[in-house]
């Protein structure tokens, strides 16, 4: 096994110049699945699609302004706009930005969208109520640049909710991509930088302990912290790195629902 974790948080970073050239050559990838959940006014979270009504990212949703760091296609931006959000889709590919404007013409729905890095926010502080991000800078970006940089942007009483995939999924998936087993691959301690071999993406992933402590750190109250399951009558992905039987034992992804305190 060639799997690292790289710990030292003060390393100089190449990961958003390198995740930018990924997310440009896989953005042709996602407009298709960009557009059904444009056209699509049911939100639905993750790889199995589950409900919102299951995870309650959005609720309760009272408006206002709204930020998606990591915004992709943005369709998320697009479910908010819907519902009475003034959204600000912020994302690190010009391409996948590409496509979400083209989105926006197809399916007249407009609102600003930025072409920038969420780890440096070019808002001021307090600019926004709510802060969501779906596999966004929930899993691309260093948890400790971009979550006090979603506290600074928030004003008190705001929320933020992100989802990627859960901790217990990431340690137990294989470095080839194989789908995840029921042993552990690799260690706890010291996970953050996540570097898959032959893949030129670079992930963050961390323990939930070091999770908690940082968002304490940032300013945030956990609400909630959402371990997803597949539907009932959820299928098979196209992603390689799990299969529906562990889904259906083991949280792949987890949803957690933070409030700025203040
Ligand atoms: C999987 S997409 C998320 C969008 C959408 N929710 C989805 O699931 O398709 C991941 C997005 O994160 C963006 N991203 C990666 N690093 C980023 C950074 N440092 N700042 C802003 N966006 C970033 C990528 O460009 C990509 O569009």
């Amino acid at each position: 096994m060639c799997f690292n974790w790289v710990m030292n948080r003060r390393r100089p970073i190449g990961h958003v110049q390198s995740n930018r050239a990924v997310w440009d050559g896989w953005a042709a990838e996602y407009v298709e699945p960009g557009r059904l959940a444009w056209d699509d006014d049911k939100p639905r979270w993750g790889i199995y699609g589950v409900p919102e009504t299951d995870v309650g990212l959005f609720e309760p949703f009272e408006g206002g302004d709204v930020v998606e760091l990591g915004c992709g296609t943005a369709y998320v931006s697009a479910w908010l706009a819907r519902r009475g959000g003034r959204p600000v889709g912020i994302d690190n590919s010009a391409a996948q930005l590409a496509t979400a404007a083209s989105f926006q013409k197809e399916f007249d729905l407009r609102f600003p969208l930025i072409h920038g890095d969420a780890e440096k926010l070019p808002f001021a502080d307090e600019s926004f109520d709510f802060a969501i991000s779906e596999y966004g800078a929930a899993i691309w970006c260093d948890p400790y640049r971009w979550l006090p940089e979603a506290g600074r942007v928030l004003r008190p009483g705001g929320r933020l909710a992100f989802l990627g995939n859960s901790v217990l999924m990431t340690l137990c998936v294989f470095d080839d991509n194989e789908p995840a087993s029921d042993r552990l691959q690799r260690p706890q301690f010291g996970m953050h930088r996540l570097e898959w071999p032959d893949d030129p993406g670079v992930e963050f992933h961390i323990s939930h302990g070091d999770r908690i402590q940082l968002l304490r750190d940032c300013g945030f109250e956990v609400e909630n912290l959402i371990e997803l399951q597949p539907p009932v009558d959820a299928e098979e992905t196209r992603y390689p790195y799990v299969q529906l039987d562990w889904a259906r034992q083991w949280p792949t992804e987890e949803a957690w629902i933070v409030r700025k305190t203040g």
